[in-house]
Formats: structure tokens, C-alpha cells, sequence
């Protein structure tokens, strides 16, 4: 049997002229965890494009939910771009990934440092009830270029908390902080700096890194990867894989080529 399910698309949001979102159908058959990605994607000239992309959704959401870059000449997104409503989406019901919370050991506080689309599998995962009963704190992190690139923003800041079956603890719970690097913004800088120089724990009034107490799951570019891991390594921290848990784990954030 084929792991295809042909989903129907529901809406488009454009944020940016390089950054779109697109909402569809879910089949019931399609399960995944929260931070786990899928493949997707289009026909074209007869064969399925497949790219991984992250579930922005929550898994009890009745629809599935992708962020997008565009790549002008990108194979996929040059023509998912032009994703319409009542269009076909591919997608792969077998979910995977190693940004998930089992992936963790238990801890204190949670960060969720991410640049650009990498943002994407920790929206699913701060939609978790459970993520918050596992945690003192959960702090997300979203680094972008632009002001504009803060996709999201307006969910993570209103919508959430004020969710009917969790928002009391999301309020409670869950601090986010957005940077950007190459615009006035009250935050500004790369992650990787706001960390080692101490900038993110202060203005956040919470501790520096414990490799004892804290966890951390990262998500960006190839080049963001290496750096915030090696910062992780230097601080002690392990890193976690499928059925091994540690104190930090990655993924790469799928950039279409
Ligand atoms: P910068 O503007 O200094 O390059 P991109 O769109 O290139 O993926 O970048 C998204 C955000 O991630 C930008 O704010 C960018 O900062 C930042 N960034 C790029 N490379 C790294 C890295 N190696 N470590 C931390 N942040 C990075």
C-alpha cells in the first residue's frame, strides 16, 4: 500500500515574499508526535516531488499545517508557492523525526532555539498540553533576518494563551523570545551569540545553561546547527537520538533546493 495520501488544500497564508504557510485535510490514518517531520509534495510530470517538512499542526489537529520557504528555482517550491485553495497536496502518513520530547531527558526548563522555518516543529510543539506538565519553563526562541520574518508571532503571543483547554498553563509557562539580525528589533543578534555572551538568560531573568537541568532542542540552518551544537558539546551537554535520550537534540530545518 502506498504511504501517499492526496489531501486537499484549505488555505494559503503568505508572510513574506519568501515565506508562506498552507493549511489542509488529514486523513485519520496520518498519526505524528509533536516536532515530527513528513514528506510532501506535488505531481509533476507525472511523478511525486516529495521535500520533508516539519507538521506545524498539533497531532490532535484536525488539519496539517506546513511553513514554507520559496526558492525561485527550487524544484518544489517554485511551484508550491502557487499553492491554491481545493488544490492536491501529497503527503506521507509516516511521520519522523528526533525533535521529540521522549528524545529528552527529564528536565527544568525547555529551550527551543530556532532560526528562520525551523521555527516550524516547535509550534506543534508548544500546542502539547502534556509539554507542560513536563516542564518549568519553556522558553522558544525564533532568530529571522526581518521583522516580518517572525511568522507565527501573533499566535505564540495572543492566540495561545488564550487557548479554552491550556492557556492558563502556556501562560504560565511559556516565554518567547524573537530576535532579529539585520533590522532594529528590541531583541537583536544571533541566538548563538544571545547565548554565549549571556544576553538571552538575563533578559529572560532565568539561569545560564545547565547541562544538569536544562534541555534543549535546536532547529535552523545547516551552519546554525553546527554552531549551537558546538556550543552545547563545549557546555557539557548530550546530545539525544531516537531511543536514546540526552540533553539536547536537532534537526535540520528543511531549506528547499
Ligand atoms: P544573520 O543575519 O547574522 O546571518 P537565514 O535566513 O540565513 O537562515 O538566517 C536566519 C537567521 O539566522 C538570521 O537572523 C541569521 O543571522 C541567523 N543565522 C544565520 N547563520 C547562523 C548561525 N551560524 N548561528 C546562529 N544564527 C545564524
Amino acid at each position: 500500500m502506498s504511504n501517499l495520501i492526496n489531501e486537499r488544500v484549505l488555505r494559503v497564508h503568505h508572510w513574506t515574499d519568501t515565506l508562506f504557510s498552507f493549511t489542509t485535510t488529514r486523513d485519520p490514518s496520518f498519526r505524528f508526535e509533536p516536532g515530527q517531520f513528513t514528506m510532501i509534495g506535488l505531481m509533476v510530470e507525472g511523478r511525486p516531488l516529495l521535500r520533508a517538512y516539519s507538521l506545524v499542526s498539533a497531532h490532535y489537529e484536525e488539519t496539517l499545517e506546513f511553513f514554507s520557504i520559496k526558492v525561485q528555482d527550487g524544484p518544489l517550491t517554485s511551484r508550491l508557492q502557487y499553492l491554491k485553495e481545493g488544490d492536491t497536496l501529497l503527503v506521507n502518513r509516516k511521520a519522523t523525526g528526533t525533535l521529540v520530547a521522549s528524545n529528552l531527558l527529564p528536565g527544568r526548563n525547555l529551550y527551543l532555539l530556532s532560526t528562520g522555518t525551523g521555527l516550524a516543529p516547535f509550534l506543534s510543539i508548544i500546542k502539547d498540553p502534556e509539554l507542560y506538565e513536563k516542564f518549568d519553563r519553556v522558553i522558544l526562541t525564533h532568530g529571522t533576518r526581518t521583522v516580518a520574518e517572525l511568522a507565527y508571532d501573533e499566535l505564540i503571543r495572543t492566540a495561545l494563551p488564550e487557548n479554552e483547554f491550556f492557556g492558563e498553563q502556556v501562560k504560565e509557562k511559556l516565554l518567547y523570545y524573537p530576535t532579529v539580525t539585520r533590522e532594529p528589533f528590541r531583541n537583536q543578534g544571533r541566538l548563538t551569540d544571545l547565548i554565549e555572551n549571556g544576553k538571552l538568560f538575563a533578559d529572560l531573568g532565568l539561569p545560564d545553561l545547565d547541562p544538569e537541568k536544562d534541555r534543549v532542542m535546536i532547529c535552523g540552518s545547516p551552519a546554525m546547527l553546527a554552531d549551537t551544537s558546538a556550543i552545547m558539546d563545549r557546555r557539557g551537554f548530550a546530545m539525544g537520538h531516537n531511543g536514546v535520550p540526552g540533553a539536547y537534540v536537532i534537526e535540520k530545518a528543511f531549506v528547499e533546493r
